[in-house]
């Protein structure tokens, strides 16, 4: 079947030559652009501009533009050289006629300018992307090729270097924060899930889930210095602000791992009754409460001295990230089974779910607390949170499967 569309041009005197176009023959041209584009006009990497949905008169402008070279770009000025005129309309009709990938987007967010500003970032933020395996930087949206399944991430406390798991290759991934380069990848233990970097910038911690230990880094040599035996299923960890402590998930069931990082040794384990696999875990500003995120739909919030769990509350389904904000207002937690996030007030205990989309997973406070971000992971999203409304300010397109993000300056 042909189908023939009149496109919305006709008044528009120097493409009356196109008055109408075969959306048909378009697709078949779309061939050649799929393999950046998408051939639904959705494109795979974040360099590449979605083209479906876009309004055709705009899309006609600019391939003629690339075509004449007054708009410059070395890929597209070759694409768009042996275009007719014909080709052009067949092509954006076709591409105008899908659906745009925005609409999958609540209505209320817009969608327009949706690239990052340094006012919604202060301080850089850093996502990993699993699917795409890159890390994504933040404000700037630049991208660095990683390694498979690039899963979690932590910046040094000098903001110079990022380091990324990636557990189906046993490694961690090293960058450098200036210009992305791979400083090196280091082998660890089996499926590396979290990794923090203590607060004097001289070590990090790898949570080995498959060999139920932690490997340490030394970020001087960049070699793993030493492994730390725990319990089943370590997933992530996080220091004290003195450095002398960390606490461990351990997603086996045991509890949190306290681990004594001078002798480099778990000396205790703390139960939490009431969760399912403690999965990620945040400290109040005092270092003396945890905030455990589990991987069925629980936080808990631990009283780290008595070591007793003060309460467990219901959030949204499936694992997820935790933070606790800088200022210690409130505590934020995914829910990659779900469509909300769940932040907690930590006065009032007060609790708000907002909607994100698919499957948010990583959560993080910016340094100054203003603004919450979330990894939207079957979305493709990273969504921006102004936490003076607790509105969605903005949704930030990004590669495939964003799992995690990090903030300098709240690790
Ligand atoms: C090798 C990858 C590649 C191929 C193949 C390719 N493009 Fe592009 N296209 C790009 C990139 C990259 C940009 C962004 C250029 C820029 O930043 O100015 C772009 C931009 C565009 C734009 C401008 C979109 C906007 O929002 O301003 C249009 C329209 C477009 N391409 C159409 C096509 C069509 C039609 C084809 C097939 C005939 C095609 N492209 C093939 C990579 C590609």
């Amino acid at each position: 079947m042909k189908i023939t569309a009149y496109t919305l041009v006709l008044g528009m005197t120097a493409i009356a030559s196109t008055a109408y176009a075969d959306i048909e023959q378009g697709k078949t041209k779309a061939e050649v652009c799929a393999a950046c584009h998408g051939l639904n006009g959705i494109s795979a990497s974040p360099e590449i501009p979605n083209l479906a949905g876009q309004k055709q008169e705009y899309l006609i402008n600019q391939l003629r533009s690339f075509r004449a070279k007054t708009r410059l770009d070395p890929t597209m000025n070759v694409m768009a050289e042996s275009l007719t005129d014909e080709d052009i309309a067949d092509l954006t009709a076709y591409f105008s006629s899908l659906a745009a990938a925005s609409a999958k987007v609540p209505e209320t967010v817009p969608t327009h300018n949706n690239r990052a500003t340094p006012v919604e970032f202060p301080e850089p933020a850093y996502v990993t992307l699993k699917k795409a395996a890159e890390v994504e930087k933040f404000p700037g949206e630049l991208v660095w090729k990683g390694g498979p399944d690039m899963l979690y991430n932590a910046i040094t406390p000098d903001g110079k270097r990022v380091l990324a798991t990636s557990p189906s290759s046993n490694t961690v991934y090293v960058f450098d924060t200036k210009n992305g380069e791979q400083l090196a990848v280091i082998t660890v233990g089996k499926a590396p899930k979290g990794v923090k970097v203590s607060p004097d910038g001289k070590i990090a911690y790898v949570a080995n889930e498959a060999s139920a230990e932690i490997s340490v880094i030394d970020l001087d040599t960049l070699a793993v210095v030493a492994t730390i035996p725990v319990e089943k299923g370590p997933h992530n960890s996080r220091f004290t602000k003195d450095g002398k402590l960390a606490y461990v998930t351990l997603q086996g069931g045991a509890g949190i791992g306290v681990i004594d990082t001078k002798a480099a040794k778990m000396i205790e384990v703390i139960p939490v009754p009431g969760l399912k696999g403690p999965h990620n875990i945040d400290l109040s500003a005092d270092d003396k409460t945890a905030y455990v995120r589990d991987i069925a739909n629980h936080i808990a919030i631990v009283d780290l001295k008595s070591g007793k769990t003060r309460k467990i509350i219901k959030v949204g389904n499936g694992h997820g990230g935790i933070d606790v904000s800088p200022d210690g207002r409130f505590v934020v937690t995914g829910a990659i089974g779900d469509t909300h996030i769940s932040v907690l007030n930590t006065k009032t205990l007060n609790m708000e779910n907002i909607e994100v989309g698919n499957g948010p997973h990583g959560v993080r406070a910016s340094k100054d607390s203003q603004w919450i971000y979330v990894t939207v992971t079957k979305d493709n999203v990273v969504a921006v949170i102004d936490t003076k409304t607790m509105q969605i300010k903005k949704k930030i397109s990004v590669g495939q499967f964003p799992f995690w993000v990090s903030v300098l300056g709240n690790p």
